[in-house]
């Protein structure tokens, strides 16, 4: 079993096919409440990633122990933050787009869609990392979604910026499709939601 990587708040090691998601203590939280913040963390993510193994490309989860730990299947794919732009990004952004779709039609919001959180595998496009995720059917929820995977595409990968985002707009065919993609100017004018 080796460690893939150190995140801001879990750590991630490979054991084959297997990838474990460590939930890590944080120093600066009061005990009790790192605690509880880990297991809902980690509850919520099991949940959201069981609940959505039939509509889009996620890990299969093998085990989890509700507190701390995800067992959930490698993708063994490219991760998108590293290679989107040597790769067929504008089929990558379509496949994206309609993964979205399904999500938010779900009433599923990611929390965190940067480019770190999705893997091309096998010409399919997987959303890992639902540790922030939640059920929502708010428009203004899944305008935020949209609103951060914007920011992280502009912040990240400015060479195909706004391109990029253009073609995740247009694929993007969530009920109430219109009313979320205003909000996301909404959102841009009230200049809340920096990063
Ligand atoms: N199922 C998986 N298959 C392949 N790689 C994975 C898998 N789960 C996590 N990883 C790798 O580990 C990294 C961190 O995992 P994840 O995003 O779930 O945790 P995180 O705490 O959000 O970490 P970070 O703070 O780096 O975003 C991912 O960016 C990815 O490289
Ligand atoms: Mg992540």
């Amino acid at each position: 079993m080796k460690q893939i990587q150190q995140g801001a708040e879990a750590i991630i090691y490979q054991d084959n096919n297997k990838a474990i998601k460590e939930r890590i203590s944080k120093s600066y939280r009061l005990p009790i409440l790192d605690k509880k913040l880990r297991k809902s963390r980690t509850k919520a993510e099991a949940k959201i990633i069981n609940k959505l193994q039939s509509i889009i490309p996620v890990p299969k989860i093998l085990e989890t122990d509700n507190q701390q730990t995800i067992e959930m299947e490698f993708i063994d794919g490219k991760k998108l933050s590293e290679h989107l732009e040597q790769l067929d990004w504008k089929s990558i952004c379509k496949k994206l787009a309609e993964n979205l779709t399904k999500l938010h039609n779900q009433d599923l919001i990611h929390g965190d869609l940067t480019t770190s959180n999705m893997i091309f595998k096998d010409d399919l496009v997987y959303l890992i990392d639902f540790g922030l995720g939640f059920h929502s059917h708010k428009i203004e929820d899944k305008a935020v979604d949209l609103h951060l995977l914007k920011q992280a595409l502009d912040a990240k990968h400015f060479s195909i910026f706004p391109e990029a985002f253009n073609i995740i707009l247009k694929n993007y065919k969530a009920n109430q499709h219109n009313l979320i993609i205003k909000r996301i100017d909404t959102i841009e004018k009230r200049g809340r939601y920096r990063h």
